[in-house]
């Protein structure tokens, strides 16, 4: 006979005691979910990975720390498959860094991220910026993190590094552009697509049209209107759409390489999506809170310039046709594209001028709170439909699965505990990001995360960060398979 200790529900005394680190944890009594069903379970972890599930389990012969999750709901932790810590895109360097952005991630629930790398200098090879992202990371990640590779160009040695990139380094997708600095012609896409397809990689793709907008964007700029409104005006939805259907098309003319629509933001680019998917073609579709939640008449807010991001804000009508996408399953993912500027300072750069601005919101904190009120509380998706899109989804496009994402024994025992009745109402104050603002200040959710732990470790409890920079792995990523 042991001499456990059971925590209730506020575990306050858990984070006086630092018990959270023990090499046993049972969690009891929990209403747990993952992306299939939704039980009353206990789970008990051991060296940080989860060591049975079942209706009751026993612990009179493990010395352990109890948590009493009686009304609570216990699910796979959060992976967030798009945020862009410690970026510099050019007008500012993002004003969170890999451990800013993690404890904000952790305090919302979140215990993995992927990042999106930004370019490298003009003609590097691939595996520059992973170097340089695994030294910003290091150290700081306070939860377990990977990158997306970047692809700012096309030539035979870029071509060559891929398979290295996917075997030894474990990057098993990357991002290309058809707008911004490094944006890729035709040529380099269809050249992109085939060789990721070949070594075993995912390709996701910022989609929208370089040529309109540019022409847009000069045309507003001479006639002196440089508002926030005009950042959405230079770049309709169809510059977006347009270039979500080249990319389909391309994907299926490069052998059909699977291909992935990061931070969707309206109906149309959802269609040609969907449209080739009852096609049998292998394409996958992320969608963003912000798209979901906010659209473009906040440009006209006097605040405007915080809502600056690519692609922008949409018409209102857009919103409800990404809800309907979450719920018939033609959206896979909800991530962040968590980009953080402060309004104080980076913001203002776009004063003047909306093409000054840097582009990007924060979000990753509020990703996970967001979708469970404005998804699961108001009745739009279920429990298992949430585990989907922010955790068992992610996992397995991004080559984590069963490690994370899911449930399982000898998983990862990354975890949050959300609390169903909790009210919170979202407000700056509350979250733990560098930035100075929330683009959802305001928003009332019904339902919070309590508890967050990442390989058995709690890294947030009750609104704290308790975890540590430098507690996050790299995580050596499968390649791809669909
Ligand atoms: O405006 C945005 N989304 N900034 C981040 C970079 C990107 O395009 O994802
Ligand atoms: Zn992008
Ligand atoms: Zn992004």
């Amino acid at each position: 006979m042991n001499n456990n200790t059971t925590y209730q529900t506020d575990y306050s005394e858990l984070l006086a005691g630092q018990e959270g680190s023990a090499q046993a944890l049972l969690i009891r009594h929990g209403q747990v979910g993952d992306h299939q069903s939704v039980r009353t379970a206990d789970i008990l972890i051991q060296n940080g990975k989860i060591a049975q599930v079942a209706a009751q389990i026993s612990v009179q012969d493990i010395d352990c720390v109890v948590i009493d999750a009686t009304d609570k709901l216990v699910l796979p932790g959060g992976i967030d498959v798009h945020t862009h810590f410690n970026i510099d895109v050019g007008l500012a360097r993002s004003c969170d860094d890999f451990y800013t952005g993690t404890r904000a991630a952790a305090c919302g629930g979140t215990t993995s991220i992927i990042d999106h790398m930004g370019f490298g200098p003009a003609g590097c090879s691939l595996f520059h910026q992973l170097e340089v992202y695994k030294g910003y990371a290091q150290d700081k990640a306070a939860i377990d993190y990977s990158f997306h590779g970047v692809i700012q160009h096309i030539d035979d040695e870029i071509l060559s590094q891929m398979q290295a990139m996917v075997s030894d380094q474990g990057i098993a997708s990357f991002k290309l552009y058809l707008t911004y600095q490094h944006k890729l012609d035709d040529d380099a896409v269809y050249k992109a697509l085939s060789q990721l397809k070949k070594v075993g990689a995912l390709t996701t793709v910022h989609p929208e049209n370089d040529a309109t907008i540019t022409i847009k964007r000069a045309q507003l700029l001479s006639e002196g209107k440089t508002e926030p409104k005009y950042h959405a005006q230079s770049r309709p939805l169809e510059c977006e759409a347009e270039a979500v259907a080249r990319m389909i098309n391309l994907a299926k003319l490069a052998d059909d390489a699977p291909l992935y629509i990061v931070h969707l933001s309206n109906g149309l680019g959802l269609d040609y999506a969907r449209m080739a998917r009852a096609n049998q073609q292998a394409v996958w579709v992320e969608t963003c809170l912000q798209y979901l939640l906010l659209d473009d008449n906040y440009y006209d807010r006097e605040d405007g310039l915080k809502f600056i991001l690519s692609p922008p804000l949409r018409p209102e009508a857009e919103k409800e046709k990404l809800w309907q996408g979450l719920i018939d399953g033609s959206i896979d993912t909800v991530a962040t594209d968590h980009c953080a500027f402060t309004y104080a300072e980076q913001k203002q750069l776009g004063a003047d001028n909306f093409a000054q601005c840097p582009n990007g919101l924060p979000g990753v904190e509020t990703r996970m709170p967001l979708l469970f009120s404005e998804g699961v509380m108001k009745g739009r998706i279920d429990i298992p439909r949430f585990v989907e899109l922010t955790s068992y989804q992610p996992a397995k496009l991004f080559g984590l699965y069963p490690k994370k994402g899911s449930l399982e024994v000898g998983a990862d025992a990354d975890l949050v505990l959300f609390d169903s009745n909790e009210k919170q109402t979202i407000t700056h104050d509350l979250l733990h990001d560098n930035s100075d603002y929330t683009p959802f200040e305001g928003i009332s959710c019904t339902g919070w995360p309590v508890m967050t732990l990442c390989r058995g470790a709690v890294v947030a409890c009750n609104g704290k960060f308790t975890g540590q920079a430098g507690f996050g792995r790299f995580m050596h990523r499968k390649p791809f398979s669909a």
